[in-house]
């Protein structure tokens, strides 16, 4: 598979990402390096990591072993808590890039805006200037709700490319899109599968993939697909892997996606992780 086969989204900076990435959250060492390299050789182009997931070396090797050119895969990575402190933040940057191996990544965001500390406009401050020297190629943030983003644009003039939250039908997040969709900033879908929990088993689902001779997990990443937003499924299993990149030989119909949106659910978060109260460092 060519990375024509996937198509991509055009970010308010004018880079541009694939419509669906592979999450590499717990792929750590050799094995999570041929979980990736398998990821990629099945088509996929963009790996998502995180400097708290540990595993940036695995996700550089994977790229530096792969075949495909250097500037047809994306990485992205993310700044933990720990270091939202500006010199801190430069740092960590530079260390993951380090760690990567490579000469610049693709996207690098916010992890978690962490309110009560209160210092992510320092971090942003950080991404923009390593942005401008080269070191990333388009900054975004990731479970940001849009009053951080407001704080963020008024301080600094500058509006994230992505934003990273979690969504999946049972937790959809409409205002949380409309609000990125009228900033043009591109919604990145963490635990878009709501990590294989019941919704993998959800009935209404059920009966539109068999409509299709789909799995529940093709009609879940076909709506985040149709709804705009960029699903990064995570799997371990290379025929798992495929399976959730066969996403663009059908479509789901206006009654179908509206059905979906049905099963949205205040608490359809999986950990109850609210990003105006839980913190990660
Ligand atoms: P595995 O790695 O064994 O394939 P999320 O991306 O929402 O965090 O979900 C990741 C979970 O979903 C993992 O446990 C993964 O298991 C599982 N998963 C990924 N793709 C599929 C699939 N096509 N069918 C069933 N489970 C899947």
């Amino acid at each position: 598979m060519s990375r024509a086969d996937i198509p991509t989204f055009t970010l308010n900076d004018g880079n541009h990402l694939p419509v669906i990435g592979f999450g590499t959250y717990q792929l750590n060492g050799r094995e999570g390096i041929d979980s990736m390299m398998a990821a990629i050789s099945r088509g996929y182009r963009l790996l998502d990591s995180a400097f708290n997931y540990e595993n940036e070396g695995a996700v550089g090797q994977a790229v530096r072993q792969s075949e495909v050119p250097r500037d047809q895969l994306f990485v992205a990575s993310k700044l933990p808590g720990r270091h939202h402190k500006y010199d801190q933040a430069v740092v960590t940057i530079e260390e993951s890039l380090y760690r990567t191996g490579l000469d610049y990544l693709d996207l690098y965001l916010i992890h978690w805006p962490n309110p009560k500390q209160g210092l992510f406009v320092e971090a942003w401050q950080a991404l923009i200037d390593a942005q401008k020297r080269g070191l990333v190629k388009s900054i975004g943030v990731s479970n940001f709700l849009p009053e951080h983003i407001d704080t963020l644009i008024k301080e600094t003039g500058v509006a994230p490319a992505v934003n990273q939250v979690e969504l999946s039908p049972y937790f959809a997040q409409d205002k949380q899109r409309a609000f990125d969709a009228k900033h043009n900033i591109v919604t990145e879908a963490w635990s878009p599968l709501g990590r294989a929990s019941a919704l993998l088993e959800d009935q209404h689902l059920q009966e539109i993939a068999a409509r299709y001779d789909k799995s529940i997990v093709q009609i879940i990443l076909r709506w985040h697909f149709q709804l705009g937003v960029l699903a990064i499924p995570k799997s371990s299993n290379p025929e798992r892997q495929k399976q959730n990149l066969e996403l663009f030989d059908f479509a789901l119909s206006d009654d179908e996606m509206a059905a979906i949106k049905r099963l949205d659910r205040p608490d359809g978060r999986i950990n109850d992780q609210d990003p105006a109260e839980y913190e990660e460092f």
